[in-house]
């Protein structure tokens, strides 16, 4: 199939400077050329006391970074950004927040498209069993309190296959590939702006319950057996659940449940 691509540079940048239509998610947005990690410039500013929902969005990262310390590689076509958060919750009752912010994505790219992505625990979004799209946060606290924390996301919305590299070409995809079409990356943007922000508002008023359920109905990992390596140990098993942090409830073979609280799952290689 070909397909022209859409020139990513510059688009942001002009929507950096448009007012998104949320009351907080993307109030302010600060737009770059190319950085090592929207992360990192997201909490420098957050340190310097950027205001809750300030919004770092960056065409390129030569740094970029995934979970469990991997890098987090987006060639031309992706959107990389970072999202300031100031919750007046305590550091555990944030532990949920990368959940939440998945089915934001997945709620936005369903508006957008007519793609159905599925939510792979704890945080990998995937369309036609590959992934589309990742998120990492980091929170700070100061005195046992939290300062802040930075909700970032990356998702490859009008990416090539061919730009993937080779290591990850079977098991990557992205949004353009999956429906056939390139899409608007500021529809993408500004939609996701409007879903995370109800979603976290939803959070901070009444807690991860009523998300999760959604979480769950978009879920491709509860109710499959899985194997999940958490970093070194692998341990398989029925994936039963979600609890009320995000955790993940594993039933082993011995009937034991076991709350995972990390990890990464995939397809077990054998019959349990
Ligand atoms: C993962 O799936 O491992 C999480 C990937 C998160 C990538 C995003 S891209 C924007 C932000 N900046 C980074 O360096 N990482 C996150």
């Amino acid at each position: 199939m070909t397909r022209k691509q859409i020139p990513s540079t510059g688009l942001l940048r002009d929507y950096a400077s448009q007012n998104p239509g949320t009351l907080l998610i993307g109030k302010h947005i600060l737009h770059y050329e190319e950085v090592a990690s929207t992360q990192d410039i997201a909490g420098k500013l957050a340190r310097q006391g950027a205001e809750e929902g300030t919004v770092v969005i960056a065409e390129k990262q030569t740094g970029g970074r995934g979970r469990q310390g991997r890098s987090w590689i987006s060639p031309d076509g992706g959107l990389q950004l970072s999202i300031i958060l100031r919750p007046n919750l305590e550091p555990a009752q944030v532990i949920p927040l990368p959940l939440v912010a998945g089915v934001a994505v997945a709620r936005a790219i369903k508006k957008v498209t007519t793609l159905q992505p599925k939510l792979k625990w704890p945080n990998d979004i995937i369309i036609a069993r590959k992934k589309v799209g990742g998120i990492l946060t980091e929170t700070s606290t100061r005195k046992g309190k939290i300062d802040h924390t930075v909700v970032g996301i990356g998702l490859n919305v009008n990416t090539a296959r061919s730009l993937f590299p080779e290591a990850i070409r079977e098991t990557a995809t992205s949004l353009a590939e999956e429906s056939g079409r390139n899409i608007a990356p500021l529809e993408l943007l500004q939609c996701l702006f409007g879903e995370f922000e109800v979603l976290y508002i939803e959070f901070l008023a009444g807690g991860f319950d009523k998300i999760r359920e959604q979480w769950k109905a978009m879920s491709n990992t509860i109710g499959s057996q899985v194997k999940v390596d958490s970093g070194g140990a692998e341990i398989a098993g029925e994936a039963l659940d979600i609890d009320s942090e995000g955790f993940l409830l594993l039933r082993r073979g011995n009937g034991n449940v076991e709350r995972v609280i990390s990890g990464d799952v995939s397809p077990p290689t054998t019959r349990l």
